[in-house]
């Protein structure tokens, strides 16, 4: 009795995955591509001495990849402005923000990372050694000297460009005061998507946060 019951359970699974194999096998290809933007496994990993003239290219390439970010998620919020539609460019900055980051980021082998001390969502926030770079980052800021970007090795030995994030006028929309700045609707919207929320009350010419990009396909030797 109790194998028939398995078989037909069996056969009733069976039946299930049948239904349209590829469309399943396209869903799951999607959800995996979605998920997979934070870590990446180089296929080569190339041996590097940090000398000023590796140090001078891992800048270039940072800076590279950060402008390009910047430029991308401006325009993508500055459409969202016109459209009047600020809740739904929360969405954008959870998910599509990740997508440009993990498609630029493809191209070089690198690990795009924003990171906050006061962050909204907490897989952004910083380790140790991170909170001390961005330590050294906000005195400069406060002694308005100027914050040169850097490059530092992580702790297995990957070099990692870090770069201060300021806040912008357009920020305030979804990072300034809840009374003041941030429309109702977008507060509900971060409130229901991020719980735990510690990403407001910026003002304009505060701190924001942090840029870790980790090059994967050079480890220094
Ligand atoms: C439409 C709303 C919106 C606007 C406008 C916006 N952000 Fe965000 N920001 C978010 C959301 C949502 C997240 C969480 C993204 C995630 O899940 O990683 C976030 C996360 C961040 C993070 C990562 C650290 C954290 O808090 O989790 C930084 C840094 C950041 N934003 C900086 C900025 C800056 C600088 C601007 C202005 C140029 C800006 N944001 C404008 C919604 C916004």
């Amino acid at each position: 009795m109790k194998s028939i019951y398995i078989i037909s359970l069996a056969l009733v699974f069976a039946l299930l995955s049948c239904n349209n194999p590829n469309e399943t096998k396209k869903l799951k290809l999607e959800k995996k591509q979605a998920k997979r933007p934070l870590t990446i496994t180089p296929s080569k990993t190339i041996p590097i001495s940090l000398n000023d003239s590796t140090t001078e290219m891992l800048l270039r390439k940072g800076r590279a990849l950060t402008t390009k970010m910047q430029i991308t998620f401006k325009s993508e919020l500055l459409k969202a402005i016109q459209r009047g539609d600020m809740a739904d460019a929360i969405g954008f900055c959870n998910e599509k923000a990740m997508m440009i980051s993990d498609s630029a980021s493809y191209a070089e082998q690198a690990v795009i990372r924003r990171l906050a001390l006061k962050n909204r969502n907490p897989e952004n926030r910083m380790n140790e050694q991170e909170t001390r770079i961005y330590k050294d980052f906000v005195l400069s800021w406060i002694s308005k000297t100027p914050m040169k970007p850097r490059i530092q090795l992580s702790a297995d030995h990957h070099p990692v460009y870090y770069a201060p994030i300021t806040m912008q006028p357009l920020c305030l929309n979804c990072h300034g005061s809840l009374e003041k700045d941030i429309n109702p609707n977008v507060a509900a919207k971060i409130k229901e998507l991020y719980p735990n929320d510690k990403a407001v009350d910026f003002k304009q010419v505060d701190m924001r946060g942090m840029w870790a990009i980790t090059f994967s396909e050079y480890y220094i030797n």
